[in-house]
């Protein structure tokens, strides 16, 4: 093994489980981009500070630019005992530019150096993230116009419950990613202020300018405490916690169209691209791509966890621990991605059963509570009407019919004060009308929200 670029006070070789065990090499390469940007804004800020001349500034950000043409190349070599990106690019600086590639590292520790990295990674997260966000709310949102004719049942328990606009699904689903949006905008923003200058954990006494560093890397200014940065992973705890939750919608959704591509329930029909065989039994149609949405949301939680476990029995500063934050990260943000990405397309292009829905949709009573509030309107105390409205559907069942093919004089036997008019609230498409309240589900209702979110989603 090569004595290593702190070299000078070991006089042993490390053993080559230490160097294999210790190394992140292997899931931090991805850094490479904000690592080389992080120390271009470095070495500017040490030319003006007079700690580089202007000649070693720029041949270490024209060495830098050419290290970064050779990672995306796929031509840079990768070996453990180098441990990590950060020794593995300024090994390579040092490599091309020998004395002057070994003051980069002035003023700076790798405990302020993977912070920036990991803080510039997460910026760019964030905003990948917010974006296919907003790309499944518009998935949601294309389909609302031609979906605009189809009521479908609501459920409390999983049981019939009352009718709405289909429209009121997709936007209730647009409702839940957007607050997964402003959760991430939010801890971005506290997040960005810049760790670097922080140095191993208590500053440097080289005159270096942290401000400029954090301009030059369009932070919004620089962190505090230097002792807080080099221990600070809440900014990535937060960020996966995000992702959990944005996971947990996936996993709700993709549960909930799971049973909707069911024979029981026969509500949708997933597009062929997005359904998978089965190996023995020709029929299928499976919906393996929702199956591991909801599966891989398992992921996402447990790297929350993770990073939690991680950061909770760590003295104040730096420890090695905390170069295992990258594992979890790193896979929840690649497994969100992803599933948002396959979520938008079958939003987009599943079908809804239009005539299996219209042939059951009386089933079930949709139109009771709506009964019940008809029995409010003519002065019926609520718990009242609702008894009343109970034995209904109760002799419903015994005659095996709906609540609007009862009689007048039946309605009336249960109450009198129900008249003719009550026929005006009876049946799916009468009770879904009847909804007057602002965010019901009730057509006029439901294209004043989609009016809302085709506007915002336009901006
Ligand atoms: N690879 C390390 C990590 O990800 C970089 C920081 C190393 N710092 C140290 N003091 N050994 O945390």
């Amino acid at each position: 093994m090569s004595q290593k670029a702190w070299g000078g006070r070991f006089s042993e070789a490390t053993d080559a489980r230490v160097e294999q065990f210790t190394e992140s090499i292997s899931f931090d390469a991805r850094l490479a981009p904000y690592d080389i940007r992080g120390s271009q804004a470095h070495a500017t800020m040490l030319a003006e500070q007079g700690l580089l001349t202007d000649d070693e500034r720029d041949q270490i950000i024209t060495a830098l630019d050419e290290i970064g043409e050779q990672i995306k190349a796929g031509q840079f070599e990768h070996r453990i005992e180098l441990e990590d990106i950060h020794m593995h690019i300024e090994q390579a600086l040092i490599q091309r530019t020998g004395d002057v590639g070994r003051k980069l590292h002035t003023g700076r520790s790798r405990n302020d150096q993977v912070a920036t990295d990991v803080k510039l990674f997460l910026r760019d997260a964030c905003d990948h993230v917010c974006e296919l966000l907003t790309n499944v709310q518009k998935a949601f949102v294309a389909r609302s116009d031609r979906d605009l004719d189809v009521v479908l049942p609501a459920y409390t328990h999983l049981q019939r419950a009352q009718p709405v606009m289909a429209v009121h699904y997709w936007l209730a689903w647009c409702e839940k990613f957007d607050r997964d949006r402003l959760r991430l905008q939010d801890s971005r923003a506290r997040a960005n202020v810049s760790p670097l200058g922080c140095a191993a954990l208590a500053g440097s006494s080289l005159p270096i300018n942290r401000r400029r560093t954090a301009e030059l890397l369009g932070f919004d200014g620089i962190a505090r405490n230097s002792l807080d940065v080099s221990s600070d992973r809440d900014f990535l705890i937060e960020f996966v916690s995000h992702l959990a939750q944005i996971a947990i919608h996936l996993s709700a959704w993709a549960e909930e169209w799971i049973l909707w591509c069911t024979t029981e329930f026969k509500v949708l029909q997933l597009r062929d691209a997005y359904t998978t065989g089965s190996s023995i039994m020709p029929q299928k149609r499976n919906p393996d791509v929702l199956e591991l949405i909801r599966g891989k949301s398992a992921r996402v939680i447990a790297a929350s966890q993770q990073l939690m476990v991680l950061a909770k029995g760590l003295p104040l500063a730096y420890n090695r621990d905390l170069q295992e934050d990258k594992i979890p990260v790193f896979d929840a943000y690649d497994t969100i991605v992803a599933c948002l990405e396959l979520c938008a397309a079958i939003v987009e292009t599943a079908e809804l059963k239009r005539d299996s829905i219209t042939a059951r949709l009386e089933e079930g009573f949709l139109d009771a509570t709506t009964l019940m509030e008809y029995l409010i309107k003519q002065g019926v105390p609520m718990r009242t009407g609702h008894e009343t409205v109970g034995t209904l559907v109760a002799l419903c069942e015994k005659k095996g019919c709906r609540l609007a093919d009862l009689s007048l004089e039946e309605f009336q036997q249960a109450c009198d004060l129900v008249q003719e008019n009550v026929f005006d609230s009876l049946g799916v498409q009468n009770a879904v009308n009847a909804f007057v309240t602002e965010g019901s589900g009730a057509p006029e209702q439901v294209k004043t929200q989609l009016a809302f979110w085709k506007d915002k989603l336009s901006e």
